[in-house]
């Protein structure tokens, strides 16, 4: 793999030309026709939220997919690289839509998305059926990489169940028995609270009972006052985004924190630390990302990052980061010729990718089989304690790799 770690970071003003420039280069080259010889450019579409309660996350893995492009020039296997943007507003109703429009109408090379599991399931049926390339970088939907599974469609994240599975042991070893879940109700709270479920119970603990809200409503307040009326040991929640922002801020303005812990999927408080403040302390989460990774990818990635963006890394950054190193593995092999998929899925599926997360690999069913952290929020970082779960795979139930 080519070693970033002794690339200089592009200045923000270089980072956002690169990021946005392709239009005005394109422009310019019409008129040159030396230039004219030169192959086109592969073309990245993103599907990604960029309004609503996961508008952040989808700005932070653009931006870093973007700088892991920009830091090589704008060019990934020798191919200028060009991209295009359609908001999922995190909708699956219009998934099937903006996913087609990427494919046949913006007749993208690589899609690249989404961040909600329901959208990632209607996107994947489209570009399984067009041979797409595809990278998720996050959406946890563990059909994605089960039932589902493709030899074109990789992830660079996680399943919904990865993160929250270790986190039913950690409690159970505690000696807690009587714990509460709380979760939007769709996919990924499903799976997450799926997950954690298993663990627990499996470990001696039992769960009193599973409260959900829709998708994505933040109307937390009778529920919170049912937990504090059940007064359970734990509560295990799966949130993520504005909602985990205003969940975390509920949660301690009803003082629950002083007397129920409250633990989840680390997606509660990644990219969310400076809304939540002091509402946050000491929440402890379980996630295969931890801010003070003293990894030398992480350093420099967070270094790089904060020069390009002026905002903090956090794990969707990271998850966008890898899914350009893995789509740069893949053009690398192909050198640069993107019609040559089968030698760029074969190099993907053998890539190591040294991510800020620790390096990992993916799994058969093409997910990162990767060490699952211990977190607590200390001060603006989630601060490792520990591996709660060293090389988790997801059972990819159902895979079969065509
Ligand atoms: C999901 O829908 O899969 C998801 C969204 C945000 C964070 C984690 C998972």
């Amino acid at each position: 793999m080519t070693d970033v770690k002794s690339k200089p970071a592009p200045s923000r003003r270089a980072f956002l030309k690169t990021a946005t420039g392709a239009a005005t280069l394109a422009a310019t080259t019409l008129h040159a026709p030396y230039i004219l010889a030169q192959p086109s450019k592969v073309k990245v579409g993103f599907l990604l939220p960029y309004t609503g309660t996961y508008a952040r996350l989808g700005t932070a893995i653009t931006d870093a997919f973007k700088l892991h492009v920009s830091e090589h020039g704008g060019r990934l296997g020798g191919r200028e690289i060009e991209f295009v943007q359609v908001d999922s507003e995190a909708n699956p109703a219009k998934a099937t839509d903006n996913t087609n429009r990427l494919v046949n109408l913006e007749k993208v090379d690589v899609v690249v998305g989404p961040v909600h599991s329901g959208v990632a399931v209607a996107m994947v049926r489209v570009t399984r059926e067009s041979g797409t390339l595809t990278i998720d970088p996050n959406a946890g939907a563990g059909v994605v990489t089960g039932a589902l599974c493709a030899p074109n469609v990789f992830r660079t994240s996680f399943t919904n169940w990865q993160p929250a599975f270790p986190m039913g042991k950690v409690l159970a070893d505690r000696g807690m028995k009587r714990a509460v879940t709380m979760t939007w109700k769709y996919a990924a709270g499903q799976e997450a609270i799926g997950g954690f479920v298993e663990n627990f119970t499996a470990h001696g603990g039992s769960i009193v009972k599973e409260l959900w809200v829709p998708f994505p409503k933040v109307e937390f307040q009778s529920l919170l006052t049912e937990i504090a009326s059940l007064k359970p040991e734990a509560v295990f929640v799966f949130f993520a985004g504005g909602g985990a922002v205003k969940f975390v801020k509920d949660y301690a303005a009803a003082g629950l924190h002083k007397s129920v812990p409250l633990f989840g999927s680390g997606f509660l408080t990644d990219g969310t630390l400076k809304a939540q403040g002091d509402s946050a302390q000491g929440i402890e989460t379980t996630l295969h990302y931890g801010d003070n990774l003293n990894l030398p990818a992480n350093l420099d990635f967070r270094a790089k990052y904060h020069q390009a963006t002026g905002r903090e890394a956090d794990v969707y950054a990271v998850q966008g980061y890898d899914a350009a190193q893995l789509l740069r593995v893949g053009l690398e092999a192909a050198r640069g010729d993107v019609k040559a998929k089968k030698t760029m899925i074969e190099a993907m599926e053998s890539a190591e990718i040294d991510s800020p997360r620790g390096s990992f690999k993916l799994s058969k069913a093409h997910n990162p089989v990767q060490d699952i952290y211990l977190r607590k929020v200390v001060g603006m970082e989630n601060r490792v304690q520990g591996v709660a779960h060293k090389a988790l795979a997801d059972p990819a139930t159902g895979c079969k790799m065509a």
